[in-house]
């Protein structure tokens, strides 16, 4: 058989060419040099298809073997990753092998964000397949990026040939594996607790995971991790596959009846009815994969490299991110330009960098119902223009920051009164609401442009440095004015294409913008938004306990540099909860830091905390943002104990955190270890001014202090002082 092998590092992919065409994925693993395609068996099995021009071969059918790019209509019988119809009809393609080659660098889609490396850093496999009788040609390409141990995935489908076609699947990866006993570890949540980590068996049959909000969702996150049963955080094979894109999508997982697994990602098939004319080319989103066999915090500290380094974009995307106060939770909608002011002035004094006006500044948005869509500032309410609240801000030494939800418009402002027909309205029904608002139609280009030119407009009013944009609602009663009903099966895609190239513009237009994303705090938190926002509100919970557990979920596929995270009041708004400004501070700090309370009504005592605080983050943040980050003692039912450390890359500094979760009486003493440090080098503790082996920190641990009163929070920085 004709092997095609991409090597990583420390990975290797194979896939076999059989004899008649058909692209074989034999291997993809810990790296190995050998053939793999022993490990293919050839049996005949009951109610299994033999393609036509294997003859009286029964051993070799589609339904059993592992396949590259299963498509539907050929005999195999599993979920298919791609399925493309004719007028007539006809359902499903033949998929065989026509040619390969290999480029130097990494390939781009066009619209779509992806993976990106220098030249001397990647290169590409292109694998041309081709069905013959509707002449359409499915481009497979491989981004591989060695040193990262990642290979992206992506798939171009052309249609070569004179009919109209529909694609109404396409899966952007999808992976077989012979044998294996797999667990799934997936990112489950709701709003206000995204990313809840859970761990299930694959069974037999197919198991889904979906997005069909229009949205990625704060219900499923689109990164997925595939662990052999023995995986823990330290030992053991993994894969990841983070989908870099921010609509609906789905992943399947599925054990065959001879106990082989299929895992495929890619859109969502749902309402997926995409027109292909002559001559037209379809690009899937990107999926991007890892292996390692070191298990999952190793797997995490790839896909945390791969974000930071080659998704991420940007002069923020390893530069330290201001400091700085948000107002939402301190006034959410009721507040005037005095009230600002003195948020700012308060927070000014305390060390903070960059003040953030939160929703409420545009038309005469007062309450929800109202003025989404009419992008023209307040100035009633903020007694004077944006310019001259932005200047004065800029006087007290800090940026300044506005929020807007560009993709949204309600039934009550101007831009709904005049362009009705922009919004997602089905003619003859009334839509669904949420968060009173309705959608606007961004696979509509002049919808696009129209609000661009709105948002252009208000950054080149004032000294804007940073912009949080926002998105509130999942999408529903989908319907385009423009296009007939050609336009109907794509426009879930054309939607996200739409949200992606407001985005680039924006980056395009004002490079030195920090864009940060949000969507009901975490609700579109995936690696395609990372791609033009290097950092997105990762949920609109700040309680700083439950907090603990949504950025435990998140750690798994994103890096700390992505996850917002702010210190609120304390009782929590969201919550009730109690919890002192250090153990919120903690918290807050594993991620880009800020604040989201009104300073002037903490106490004197608070107020020096968070001076400190500032100061300690500005020092750290380094470590912290660009350092590796560890899971040590994960959150979660009857648990006592939180823990994380972060460790520079050369091993020299650490920063432990522990947040206590419960309080018993006469408790034994708990123990937390960290985790990257060096065994054999010598960290000096600034918290406690004693001297300790990397290997009594590794082995043993830091004692956790038996204190009264639950949710407190230590922080221990160590630095080598000296090396056996
Ligand atoms: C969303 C965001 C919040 C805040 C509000 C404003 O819920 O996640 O942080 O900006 O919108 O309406």
């Amino acid at each position: 058989m004709e092997l095609i092998s991409l090597h990583t590092k420390n990975t290797t992919y194979q896939m076999g060419i059989s004899k008649n065409g058909f692209l074989l994925h034999l291997y993809y693993g810990p790296k190995i040099s050998c053939d793999a395609d022993y490990l293919v068996q050839y049996y005949e099995r009951g109610f299994g298809s033999n393609p036509y021009d294997v003859g009286d071969d029964r051993t070799f059918s589609t339904d059993i073997l592992p396949q590259e790019y299963p498509s539907y209509g050929n005999g195999d019988f599993r979920s298919p990753a791609v399925n493309i119809r004719n007028n007539q009809g006809v359902f499903g393609v033949d998929l065989r092998y026509q040619s390969h080659r290999f480029l130097e660098g990494k390939y781009r889609i066009p619209g779509l964000p992806a993976v990106y490396a220098k030249e001397s850093e990647a290169q590409t496999l292109e694998i041309v397949l081709r069905d013959q009788a509707f002449d359409v040609e499915v481009v497979l390409r491989y981004g591989v990026l060695l040193e990262l141990d990642v290979i992206t995935r992506s798939a171009v489908i052309q249609n070569c040939g004179r009919e109209d076609l529909y694609i109404g699947k396409c899966f952007s990866a999808a992976l077989d594996f012979v044998q294996g006993d797999f667990e799934l570890l997936h990112f489950y949540g709701r709003h206000a607790m995204e990313r809840i980590m859970e761990r299930i068996p694959v069974v037999h049959g197919k198991q889904c995971f979906e997005s069909r909000r229009g949205m990625s969702g704060h219900q499923q996150n689109p990164f997925f991790i595939l662990a052999d049963r023995e995986t823990t955080e330290d030992h053991g094979v993994c894969y990841g596959i983070s989908l870099l894109y921010s609509g609906n999508f789905k992943l399947e997982a599925e054990k065959d009846q001879v106990n082989q697994t299929r895992i495929q990602m890619g859109l969502s098939d749902e309402m997926l009815d995409y027109p292909l004319a002559p001559g037209e080319n379809f690009y899937t989103p990107e999926a991007a994969l890892a292996c390692t066999a070191e298990g999952l915090a190793d797997l995490s500290h790839i896909f945390h490299r791969l974000i930071r380094h080659h998704v991420c974009r940007g002069i923020y995307k390893t530069a330290r991110r201001p400091v700085l106060i948000n107002n939402w939770e301190a006034t959410y909608m009721q507040f005037d330009g005095a009230k600002l002011l003195s948020i700012a002035r308060q927070a000014a004094e305390l060390g903070v960098e960059m003040f953030v006006l939160d929703d409420g500044w545009f038309g005469n948005r007062d309450t929800d119902d109202r003025a989404l869509g009419d992008w023209y500032v307040n100035e009633e309410k903020l007694g004077g223009t944006l310019g001259e609240l932005v200047q004065q801000i800029n006087g007290m030494g800090m940026k300044f920051g506005i929020w807007i939800e560009p993709e949204m418009v309600n039934e009550d402002s101007d831009l709904y009164r005049r362009h009705p027909d922009w919004a997602y309205v089905i003619p003859g029904r009334k839509p669904a609401r949420c968060r009173n608002q309705l959608v606007l139609d961004f696979s509509r280009k002049e919808v696009v442009d129209y609000v661009f030119g709105q948002i252009s407009s208000l950054i080149d009013s004032a000294n804007i440095e940073y912009i949080k944009m926002d998105m509130n609602r999942s999408i529903c009663d989908v319907y385009t004015a423009v296009g007939g009903c050609q336009n109907y099966g794509k426009i879930m895609y054309e939607y996200v294409l739409g949200v992606y190239d407001f985005l680039e513009r924006l980056i395009q237009k004002y490079p030195k913008l920090l864009i940060e994303g949000c969507a009901g705090g975490g609700g579109r938190f995936d690696a395609g938004m990372l791609y033009y926002t290097p950092q997105i509100w990762c949920s609109d919970n700040t309680d700083a306990i439950e907090r603990i557990q949504i950025q435990h979920g998140t750690s798994f596929g994103y890096p700390v540099s992505a996850v917002g995270s702010h210190v609120s009041a304390s009782p929590n708004h969201q919550t009730g909860r109690a919890a002192d400004i250090q153990t919120r501070g903690v918290v807050a700090m594993a991620g880009s830091f800020g604040y989201e309370l009104d300073l002037s009504l903490i106490s004197d005592e608070e107020k020096a905390a968070v001076k400190k605080q500032i100061a300690f983050y500005q020092r750290h943040w380094n470590l912290i943002q660009n350092g590796e980050y560890y899971r040590l003692h994960s959150p979660g039912k009857d648990r006592d104990i939180a823990a994380w450390n972060f460790v520079s890359e050369d091993k020299e500094e650490a920063l432990l955190n522990i947040i206590s979760l419960s309080t018993h009486a006469n408790a034994p003493v708990s123990y937390v270890k960290c985790k990257g440090l060096d065994p054999k080098k010598k960290y000096y503790c600034e918290e406690d001014g004693r001297v300790y082996d990397g290997s009594i920190l590794s082995h043993i641990g830091i004692p956790v202090p038996d204190v009264q009163g639950e949710y407190k929070a230590w922080q221990y920085y160590f630095h080598v002082c000296a090396t056996d």
